[in-house]
């Protein structure tokens, strides 16, 4: 995966800065193109000469160290990256990088670079988990940065614990992998609904569900991981979209969704119906509030539109994907669902269980096929689940076309 890749190799001040001479060798023997950037303070531990030599490419040092007056390296070198690794990532950097500081060659290329980030940091164990770190941390995941996390172990500080820069091989294997994740779906279509909808009653009052949206997110983020064009329909809920590859069109009533899904459908290679949408909706909606009147109030409901199974019956060569949450039997009525809706495949949702379904941060789910194949996805956070998810649909539709 890395053979011919143009790598960009950070190194910053940490003891663990010896080891990224380990792994400039790796990533050159894996084939790919290597150009390493110090810190000063790398340099305290390790000489540039090293890194030169093991990378057959000068080191950067320095920003107004200009090699060649045709160019200003810290573009040239960005723009030339096709993947930037921080290894080892230090604490400072990390707050310098999430904080968009360019005070050196470094952190002023990683601000010009669209290349791929990977880090992989290394500190002691109580820097580690210190909440600025954290925020720092989650600031830079948030932004698309892919972390390596470091290994536990004994500390070159004298502390046991996690702030062990990751192996030079678990480095290179990790982006590796995740390079090769990111073109599995390239040039595929998916739309995802998320969320509840809201089923207005008056201007303040609304019907809707307990649904966060937090697995549809969860699956467009993979989704997009993966390589593909995510569109992503979204029903009212909190949950922010901060992949660029995320096409994100917010709903509100289940006939919104059901008119953007119906116009998105016909171009997708894969639809996932992972929201919660209301079944029913007042008959009449009043234009002002409702005003309290003496003994009980009747709302009279009517149908809404099922979304899922008018997808169904007009599908082509979508692969079709529902969701099914039930309190009771959920495989029998997932089962059900499948085959009245015309589904490629289900993901049952039993929400009476502890762990799963609506709100939470974890799930536990049963995927069903056509053929009626059950995969049962143990308790997991969701973004766990959704990976595993699309790894079953991705299976099923190089399966259909054998
Ligand atoms: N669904 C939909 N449109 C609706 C209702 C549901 O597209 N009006 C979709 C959901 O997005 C989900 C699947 O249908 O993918 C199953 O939803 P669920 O609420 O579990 O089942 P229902 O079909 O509504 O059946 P029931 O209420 O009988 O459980």
């Amino acid at each position: 995966m890395l053979q011919h890749k143009n790598i960009v190799l950070g190194v910053s001040g940490g003891i663990a800065a010896y080891k990224a001479c380990a792994l400039t060798s790796k990533l050159t023997q894996a084939g790919a193109n290597v150009q390493v950037i110090m810190t000063k303070n790398a340099t305290e531990f390790v000489s540039p000469l090293t890194f030169q030599a093991l990378s057959r490419n000068p080191v950067y040092t320095d920003t107004f160290d200009e090699k060649d007056f045709k160019k200003i390296a810290h573009i040239d070198v960005a723009d030339w990256a096709d993947i930037f690794v921080i290894a080892p990532a230090t604490a400072n950097i990390l707050a310098k990088m999430a904080n968009g500081i360019a005070d050196d060659m470094l952190t002023t290329a990683l601000l010009a670079t669209l290349a791929d980030i990977y880090i992989a940091p290394a500190m002691n164990v109580n820097m580690y988990s210190h909440p600025a770190v954290k925020h720092n941390m989650q600031l830079l995941a948030d932004r698309g940065c892919h972390f390596i996390e470091p290994g536990a172990g004994y500390l070159a500080c004298g502390w046991i614990g996690k702030g062990r820069l990751e192996e030079p091989e678990s480095i290179v294997d990790a982006i590796s992998r995740h390079q090769q994740k990111k073109q599995i779906w390239s040039g595929k279509k998916v739309l995802i609904s998320a969320g509840p909808t809201r089923e207005k009653i008056d201007p303040v009052r609304f019907f809707t569900n307990r649904s966060s949206g937090k697995m549809g997110f969860s699956l467009a983020k993979e989704a997009a991981q993966m390589g593909a064009e995510v569109t992503l329909v979204a029903g009212p809920v909190s949950q922010e979209t901060k992949d660029k590859k995320i096409r994100r069109i917010d709903v509100e009533t289940a006939e919104e969704m059901n008119q953007a899904m119906q116009r998105e459908f016909p171009i997708q290679d894969i639809v996932i119906k992972a929201a919660a949408v209301a079944d029913y909706r007042p008959k009449i909606v009043y234009n002002q509030k409702m005003k309290k009147k003496p003994g009980e109030l009747r709302i009279e409901m009517e149908r809404t539109t099922d979304i899922l199974q008018q997808l169904g019956e007009k599908k082509e060569n979508q692969f079709l994907v529902g969701f099914a949450a039930e309190t009771a039997d959920p495989l029998a009525y997932g089962k059900e669902k499948l085959k009245k809706k015309h589904l490629d495949a289900i993901v049952v949702n039993n929400i009476a269980v502890d762990g799963a379904g609506f709100e939470k941060d974890t799930n536990i789910v049963t995927y069903i096929n056509k053929n009626m194949e059950e995969t049962e996805i143990p308790l997991a956070t969701k973004a766990e689940v959704a990976n595993q998810i699309l790894s079953l649909i991705d299976r099923d539709m190089k399966d259909e076309l054998n």
